[in-house]
């Protein structure tokens, strides 16, 4: 194995230019060739791939974003595209790919391992849903940018006496919700993972709060429960509290990476190399007990996550 081919595909994570950053350092000082592929699995089908020498990644760790761009690519869903692909990635001598992205870069990643392109995968998404590692790149940015807004919109419902309703990313996760919740202090947090029932979860322990004497007021909507202005309405509507909601969006997908995630992408971009260094191939670099590991891809594939139950029910009790 001489050359290495590395893109970012899916949603961008900050801490993903880190990544590729330890993908070109250690790959070179393993010996191998690197190689860029622009715009995810698009660029890799469409050829837009080039040499990345030791100076191409200097001074990008601080960005957030991806110098590679990103994409999700509709064409890798079929074999056709796929297999395009790998054929474009051989016309580059590209002997296997760096593939840093989420679960459904890496359904495409196993696809074409499974054809014949060996691959690794490395964890790069702001919603830590990937089952086989406790962390993603990108989460603990996305979170802190999550809980600045909310600490700053903390300031003006207690100015108000009122109840915000706030909603952050996550379409089929609440990791960044309720850890969002814990870190701000919130009463209620709604997750894709658990479904609610609006007097019980939600209007009881806002009126709960304002008998024990509070007098402002957070609920942390998830992304993937959604409806933040309508919820914020109910509950003006059902407690008589004057409530506003904020969508927060796409700026949690931006900014420069926390410490945590340059350290974590640099150290599992560096495994990456080492692993292709070892013949290891199709696997997925992961993290567990704060140790970086890696996995058989379809086995890493077939991994479920939860929330925890403990970490969701210290919401309600330190909210008190
Ligand atoms: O997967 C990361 C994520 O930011 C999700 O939280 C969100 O639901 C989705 O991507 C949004 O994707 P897009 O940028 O394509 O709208």
């Amino acid at each position: 194995m001489k050359t290495i081919g590395v893109l970012t595909s899916g949603g961008d994570a900050p801490g993903m230019n880190a990544a590729i950053r330890a993908v070109v350092r250690a790959g070179i000082y393993h010996g191998f060739k690197v190689m860029g592929i622009k715009k995810g699995y698009n660029g890799l089908i469409n050829g837009e791939i080039f040499e990345m020498d030791l100076r191409s990644v200097s001074d990008i760790m601080k960005s957030g974003g991806t110098v590679l761009q990103t994409a999700r690519c509709a064409e890798f869903m079929e074999e056709e595209g796929i297999l395009k692909g790998i054929k474009m990635a051989q016309v580059f001598d590209i002997d296997a790919i760096v593939v840093i992205g989420g679960d459904g870069s890496y359904r495409g990643a196993k696809e074409m391992s499974q054809l014949g392109m060996p691959v690794i995968g490395l964890p790069g998404t702001i919603d830590n849903d990937i089952a086989c590692t406790e962390y993603t790149i990108g989460y603990d940015t996305a979170m802190n940018t999550a809980l600045g807004a909310l600490d700053k919109i903390k300031d003006t419902a207690s100015s108000h006496d009122r109840c915000s309703v706030f909603e952050v990313m996550g379409r089929r996760a609440g990791y960044i919700a309720l850890n969002v919740a814990i870190a701000g202090g919130a009463e209620v947090a709604l997750l894709p993972e658990k479904p609610y029932d609006m007097n019980k979860d939600v209007i009881k322990p806002i009126i709960a709060a304002k008998n024990r004497g509070k007098s402002h007021f957070v609920v942390i909507v998830a992304e993937g429960v959604g409806g933040a202005m309508e919820i914020a309405s109910k509950i003006e509507e059902k407690t008589g509290i004057e409530s506003r909601a904020t969508i927060l969006g796409h700026v949690q997908r931006g900014g420069s990476p926390s410490v945590v995630d340059r350290v974590v992408a640099s150290k599992m971009g560096t495994r990456a190399v080492e692993l292709l260094k070892e013949g290891k191939i199709n696997r997925i670099v992961g993290m567990k007990s704060n140790k970086i590991v890696d996995f058989d891809i379809e086995e890493a594939l077939n991994m479920e996550k939860s929330i925890d139950e403990y970490e969701y029910d210290l919401v309600r009790v330190l909210s008190m």
